[in-house]
C-alpha cells in the first residue's frame, strides 16, 4: 500500500516536472466569447461578451464590414473593463459587426467571434444630386428626366428637384404632334415654349420628343382627306416649322419614334401607308434641312425605340434603318427607351444592343428609363426585396452607360419623377396588371433605394 502511494506521488511530481514549471500557475488568457447585441435602436446598440477570468480589460472593434477593413469612429480597439459597451452615433438601418479581445498586462488574446447587428429604422438614402455626381465624371453626360409644363412653376417641388438633380429634360407628352398641331400650318406652342424656355433659362439641355410617332397623330391628320402627296407635304411642313422655331434651343430630336413593330417589320403606320417606305428618310432629311437653314448645324437627330435589347428581330430592323440613315448622314444618335423590369433585360442583352450603336459612332440616349418591380402583379406594395432588386438594376444600367466611350455619351433620361405619376401603373398600353413603383422618388418625393442605385452606378 505504501509503495502504491509513493508511486502515485512520484507520478504526480513527474507530471509537474514535465510541464517544466511545477509552481508557476497557468496564466494564459482565454479568448473571449462575444454574445448577441442588446438595446438595439436607430443609432445605437449594446455589445456583450462573456467575462474572461484574469482579464483586466477588453478591446472592442466595431465595423460596417465583417472583415473589419474600416472601423466605426471611436470603436477601434476601444479599451474598457466591463463586459458590455454602449455603441452610439450610428446610422439607422445599417448592419454593423463587433468583436472583442481580452487583455491582462501586456498579454492580449486573439479576436473573439464576430457578432452581426442591424440598427433599427430606415437607412437614409444618399442625398447627393445626380447631375453633380455625373458632372464629376471624366466623361460626363446629361442626367435627364421627363417633364410636363405644369410642373415647371418656379419654386414647385418639381422645379426644386429638377434644378438640383437633372441636366436635361424631355417633354413626356407636350412636344408630340398631337398636342402641338391643331391644323394645317396652325400650332399650339404655349406648353412647348414653357418647357424650352425653362431649359434654356436654367442651363438645362432640352431633348425634343418626338416629331413623328404613330401614337401622336392629331385627329385632323388621322382623318386627312387630301392625297398622299398632300399628306406628305403636311408632315414636311410640320417638321420644318417645329425644327425651325426651336433651332438652337432644342439640342436634339427624336425625329421618328417606334417605326418598327414587335415582329421586326416596318410598323404599318399612317406614315408608311401614305408616304411610302422612304418616309423615315424623308422625315430626317426635312429635319436636317430645316435645322441647317436655320443655322443650327449642331442639332442631333435621333431614332428612338423600345425593347430592342430583348427583341432581336426588332433590334436588327432598327439597325437596318439606322444604317440606311447613316449613308446619308441623317442620323446622329439612337434612343433606347429602356422601359425595363427588375428582371429584364440582362446586362449582356443591354450591352449587345447599345454596342451596335457604339460601333457606328452614334450618340446613345437611354431615353425613357423606368424599372418595373410588379410586372406580374405579385406584390401590393414596394417590398424591401423588390426595392433592393430595383436599386441593383438602376445601378447596372447607369454603370453600363457610364462605361460608354466619351464620343457615344449623350444623356440618360428617367421617365418621370414620382412613382404614382409614372405611365406604368395599371397601364393599358403596357397591359400592366396592377400598381408599380418604377422611378427614383416615391409618392412623397422622397429618395428611394433606386436613386442610390443610380448614384452607385456612377462610381
Ligand atoms: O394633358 C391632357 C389633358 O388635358 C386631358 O384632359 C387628358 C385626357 O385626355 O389627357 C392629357 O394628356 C395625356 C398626356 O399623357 C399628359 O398626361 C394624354 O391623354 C396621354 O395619352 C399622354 O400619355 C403619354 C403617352 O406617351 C402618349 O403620349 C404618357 O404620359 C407618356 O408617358 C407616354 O410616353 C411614351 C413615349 O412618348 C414613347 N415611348 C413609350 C412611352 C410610354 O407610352
Amino acid at each position: 500500500m505504501r509503495i502504491a502511494l509513493l508511486l502515485l506521488l512520484t507520478l504526480l511530481n513527474c507530471s509537474k516536472e514535465e510541464t517544466g514549471s511545477p509552481s508557476k500557475p497557468d496564466t494564459a488568457l482565454a479568448t473571449p466569447f462575444a454574445s448577441n447585441a442588446s438595446n438595439i435602436t436607430d443609432n445605437s446598440f449594446t455589445a456583450n461578451w462573456v467575462l474572461v477570468p484574469k482579464a483586466e480589460s477588453y478591446l472592442i472593434d466595431v465595423s460596417t464590414s465583417n472583415s473589419f477593413s474600416t472601423f466605426v469612429t471611436g470603436y477601434s480597439g476601444l479599451e474598457q473593463s466591463a463586459t458590455t459597451v454602449e455603441v452610439t452615433g450610428l446610422s439607422s438601418g445599417i448592419t454593423y459587426f463587433y468583436r472583442v479581445r481580452a487583455k491582462q498586462g501586456t498579454e492580449i488574446t486573439n479576436n473573439s467571434n464576430v457578432i452581426t447587428v442591424t440598427t433599427t429604422g430606415v437607412q437614409a438614402e444618399d442625398p447627393t444630386y445626380l447631375k453633380d455626381k455625373a458632372n464629376t465624371l471624366a466623361n460626363p453626360f446629361f442626367v435627364g428626366v421627363a417633364v410636363k409644363a405644369n410642373q415647371l412653376t418656379e419654386g414647385s417641388s418639381y422645379d426644386v428637384v429638377l434644378k438640383n438633380e437633372f441636366s436635361s429634360i424631355t417633354a413626356e407628352y407636350e412636344m408630340k404632334m398631337n398636342p402641338i398641331s391643331t391644323g394645317s400650318g396652325s400650332y399650339s406652342w404655349e406648353a412647348v415654349d414653357k418647357i424650352v424656355n425653362y431649359g434654356n433659362n436654367n442651363g438645362i439641355n432640352v431633348h425634343g420628343h418626338a416629331l413623328v410617332w404613330h401614337n401622336a397623330v392629331p385627329d385632323w391628320l388621322s382623318n386627312f382627306s387630301g392625297t398622299d402627296a398632300e399628306f406628305a407635304l403636311e408632315i414636311k411642313k410640320y417638321i420644318t416649322d417645329v425644327v425651325t422655331r426651336y433651332a438652337g434651343k432644342i439640342k436634339s430630336w427624336d425625329v421618328v419614334n417606334e417605326a418598327v413593330d414587335d415582329n421586326g417589320n416596318m410598323r404599318n403606320t399612317i406614315f408608311l401607308q401614305k408616304m411610302g417606305s422612304n418616309y423615315i428618310k424623308d422625315c430626317y432629311q426635312w429635319a436636317r434641312d430645316a435645322a441647317n437653314a436655320a443655322g443650327d448645324t449642331n442639332l442631333l437627330l435621333f431614332y428612338n425605340d423600345y425593347a430592342t435589347s430583348t427583341n432581336i428581330p426588332k433590334q436588327n430592323k432598327v439597325f437596318t434603318i439606322v444604317d440606311d440613315l447613316m449613308t446619308s448622314n441623317l442620323i446622329d444618335g439612337v434612343g433606347f427607351q429602356m422601359h425595363n423590369t427588375y428582371l429584364s433585360p440582362t446586362k449582356e442583352q443591354i450591352e449587345t444592343d447599345i454596342n451596335r450603336a457604339v460601333v457606328l459612332g452614334l450618340k446613345i440616349h437611354v431615353s425613357e428609363l423606368d424599372i418595373q418591380v410588379n410586372q406580374n402583379n405579385d406584390i401590393t406594395y414596394l417590398t424591401e426585396e423588390r426595392s433592393l432588386a430595383q436599386k441593383e438594376k438602376y445601378k447596372e444600367i447607369v454603370n453600363i452607360y457610364n462605361a460608354l466611350p466619351e464620343a457615344n455619351k449623350y444623356a440618360l433620361t428617367v421617365w418621370g419623377f414620382k412613382d404614382n405619376e409614372s405611365w406604368i401603373p395599371y397601364s393599358t398600353d403596357l397591359n400592366h396588371p396592377g400598381n408599380d413603383w418604377p422611378l427614383l422618388y416615391n409618392n412623397k418625393f422622397e429618395l428611394k433605394k433606386a436613386h442610390t442605385g443610380f448614384l452607385e452606378g456612377l462610381d
